[in-house]
């Protein structure tokens, strides 16, 4: 199959620039890139995902795909237990492809539910009910394996699927994605004998989309794992070292958001023309926020969906303080194509479009939109694909996980730990009272009086 290459475009950016700074970006990738290959930098134990593409054995497909088929033969019902990267990247995918009415259809396969991504007891006690109605089967995905949201939701889950159907039977529809040998989820797999699939050590959890934490459940959604693989390989033989950085897609973005960076422009919004494309940008936003924002350094990664939030964000990106910058991704092509109508009346105006696709005015709407933030003093960086499919979506993945690295390690930081993330769970464990942190539960209710 011919790939078409994605397509980059930094015009908008050019008013913004300092030239001199791209150079000198550009000659710094080329080293961060010669580290990365040596791994020899900050945080090299997880630069797995970096040859995963093409060193991801086809027969590891297949396998993925037969228990995909396996678990779509006999369940109405798929949920998807995990959190934050052990999640975000299969939602992104499957959202991306999914037909959005996809919940109300129940002949194209299982539905694809998603659980331990939060700790409502509302959200949790409603998807039960609605599983007591329905055949379902679960992955619960956990590289620690003791991550508290996927720990709750797979502990009713497991019960309400025994109760359900039997402890055999139950444990034929449960698929563990964890450690190869460590943590409590790869312990209790092997005492109940659930099919399970490793997350590499060098794989952390928001690079972990091209493994079969994302791989499984978009297989089980139906959709081509090898195609999105095959997309993500092209991104990755096309960004080689030896291809040079002024070739190299991903240098090439990681370089003009820096740019923006040093001339103040802090807060980078990725926008979309497509309702598919949500759940893209919150796999986005978390690659982006949780491998910069450290040290007191970094972008921040935000996300409009317009046209729906030009309705809402929009006045703010238009003329409120100026240090935003705009990542647009711009799909050419939409999968179906409907018209506007002819109206005898006209009492709202339309007709001069009659004829017309709705994807035509969306386009429109996308143009009249970068020019307008343009003028506004927003730049614009612009990716481009023809379609939403499998393997435009394999290599935008991979071409923004490259590129992350590089901005982390132009920032100067680790782009692949997130220490930040454990001051939240610290208080929660002394607030619950969780055995081993005594000290510091008093310390918490003395300080909150409790
Ligand atoms: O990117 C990360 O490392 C995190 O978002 C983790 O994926 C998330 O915290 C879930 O961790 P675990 O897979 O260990 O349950």
């Amino acid at each position: 199959m011919e790939i078409q290459r994605l397509k980059i475009d930094f015009t908008n950016t050019q008013a913004f620039i300092n030239a001199q700074e791209l150079n000198d970006f550009g000659q710094r990738i080329a080293g961060i890139q010669q580290n990365m290959e040596a791994l020899d930098c900050a945080g090299s134990e997880f630069l797995g995902w970096q040859h995963l593409p093409s060193q991801t054995p086809d027969a590891m497909l297949d396998d993925l795909v037969a228990t995909a088929q396996k678990l779509r033969a006999k369940s109405e019902f798929f949920v998807v237990i995990g959190i934050g990267g052990s999640y975000l990247g299969a939602r992104a995918i499957i959202d991306s492809l999914n037909n959005p009415f996809a919940a109300y259809h129940s002949d194209a396969g299982p539905r694809i539910l998603y659980a331990g991504n939060n700790l409502s007891e509302d959200y949790h006690y409603r998807m039960l009910k609605l599983l007591d109605k329905h055949d379902y089967s679960v992955a619960v995905i956990s590289k620690s394996g003791t991550t508290t949201e996927p720990a709750v939701a797979f502990r009713l889950l497991k019960q309400h699927l025994e109760n359900k159907y039997g402890k055999a039977e139950a444990a034929q529809r449960i698929v563990a994605i964890t450690d190869e040998s460590k943590g409590a989820l790869r312990t209790l797999a092997s005492q109940e004998g659930y099919k399970t699939y490793v997350i590499p050590d060098n794989v952390g959890g928001r690079y972990s989309v091209l493994t079969p934490v994302g791989l499984l459940p978009i297989a089980v959604a139906g959709f081509d794992i090898k195609a999105l693989m095959q997309g993500a390989r092209f991104m990755e033989q096309d960004c080689l070292p030896q291809n040079g950085v002024e070739n190299n897609l991903a240098a090439q973005y990681a370089i003009y958001r820096n740019a923006l960076h040093t001339q103040g422009f802090d807060k980078e919004i990725l926008i979309n023309f497509n309702p598919a494309l949500v759940y893209f940008t919150e796999w986005w936003k978390q690659l982006y926020g949780e491998s910069e924002g450290k040290e007191h350094k970094g972008i921040f990664p935000a996300g409009a969906n317009f046209t729906t939030d030009l309705h809402s964000m929009g006045q703010y990106i238009q003329e409120g303080p100026r240090r935003l910058f705009e990542t647009l991704i711009s799909v050419e092509k939409s999968k179906h194509q409907l018209g506007i109508p002819k109206d005898d009346s006209d009492l709202d105006g339309l007709n001069y479009l009659q004829g017309s696709n709705i994807e035509y005015v969306n386009q429109m709407a996308e143009t009249g939109t970068v020019l307008a933030h343009l003028d506004g003093g927003v730049p614009i960086i612009k990716v481009m694909m023809e379609r939403l499919n499998e393997v435009n979506l394999g290599q935008l993945i991979y071409f923004f996980e490259l590129a992350c690295a590089y901005s982390g390690y132009l920032l100067e930081v680790n782009p692949f730990d997130q220490p930040g993330v454990e001051a939240y769970k610290k208080n929660m464990f002394a607030l619950l009272g969780k055995p081993g942190n005594e000290t510091e539960t008093q310390k918490i209710r003395a300080r909150l009086n409790i």
